[in-house]
């Protein structure tokens, strides 16, 4: 099974993601690195261990990153993602338990031990990884992979026209990870498809237990954000699926940068899909989704976690 080291801000489909991953044989979580982004960090941080401790997973280590943007301030988002910034019953732990290590530190120790192996998934802000990289160039030689959950390269943005969340909220550290990390984007362009039917939503709450919890991260925007007939989109989601069965997203390369100019499209791709700078490709962008496929693994992941 494939070693994964997510870098998150749960947040409800970021809880959705990691349920999968610890319900699926083919991942094994190496650990867990917590980021500001839908709420505080000390809130991400619980919550991520609630969700182990639901999932009968709390062998899994968690370590505290960034509490803020490296340069930007921060903008959370409770209001789409609950108070707290996760919705359902959840088993908090009396006490924070994280390893000693910060974060961006956590990233690089599980980098130098498990080398090729190890694949990076980051789906919240990036300063956790953007430090990484500042300390560690080579990082990006040294894992096997590194995807990244945002930016819109060819679609709109969801917090302005152009922008999307996570690189919104810190558009310096998405720059730094755009230009060394050569990641796979996950971006808008295919998370605005990753829906979940409100048929299997529904069919999750009647079997209680664990599954209620899920139902209600699986429908956490539905409340604030404008949701289409297919069911909510679990943007985070997406980048598990590819990770379980690679394919479900196709990627095409590009030279891509980040606007950190703080003007009207602050923080947004700039995706040279034309080739007009003639730069060597630096991103692997995602451009389409296996909608099908990416619900099956899902699926099959949940059924895993919720049954501990
Ligand atoms: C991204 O922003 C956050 O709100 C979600 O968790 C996801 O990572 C989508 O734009
Ligand atoms: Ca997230």
């Amino acid at each position: 099974s494939r070693k994964v080291l997510f870098d998150t801000d749960p947040g409800c489909d970021d809880a959705v993601m990691l349920a999968v991953a610890l319900g699926h044989d083919d991942v094994d979580v190496v650990g867990l690195s917590t980021v500001c982004g839908n709420t505080t960090v000390e809130n991400t941080t619980r919550n991520a261990q609630a969700i182990l401790e639901l999932g009968g997973r709390d062998d899994v280590p968690v370590a505290r990153g960034c509490a803020r943007p490296l340069v930007d301030e921060l903008a959370t988002a409770e209001w789409v993602h609950g108070e707290g910034g996760i919705r359902g019953d959840l088993p908090y732990p009396e006490e924070e338990e994280v390893v000693e290590s910060h974060g961006a530190d956590f990233i690089l120790e599980q980098a130098y031990e498990h080398g090729a192996d190890l694949t990076i998934a980051a789906v919240g802000p990036l300063p956790n990884l953007a430090l990484a990289l500042a300390k560690e160039p080579d990082l990006p030689e040294i894992v096997g992979e590194i995807y990244v959950m945002g930016g819109a390269a060819l679609a709109g943005g969801n917090v302005t026209p152009v922008a999307e969340a996570n690189f919104h909220n810190d558009p310096a550290a998405a720059s730094r990870v755009v230009q060394d990390a050569h990641a796979k984007m996950v971006g808008l362009d295919v998370t605005d498809s990753a829906s979940i039917p409100f048929a299997d939503i529904e069919e999750y709450e009647e079997r209680g237990g664990a599954f209620d919890v899920v139902a209600e991260w699986l429908r956490y925007p539905t409340e604030t954000l404008d949701v289409g007939e297919e069911g909510p989109a679990i943007h985070d989601a997406a980048v598990v699926a590819d990770l379980i069965d690679p394919g479900v997203l196709d990627f095409e390369e590009y030279y891509c940068e980040i606007d950190t100019t703080g003007g009207p499209s602050h923080g947004s791709v700039i995706c040279d899909q034309h080739d007009i700078y003639g730069e060597e490709p630096n991103t692997h962008v995602a451009v389409d989704i296996d909608v099908e496929r990416y619900r099956e693994t899902v699926e099959a992941g949940l059924e895993g976690y919720a049954a501990g």
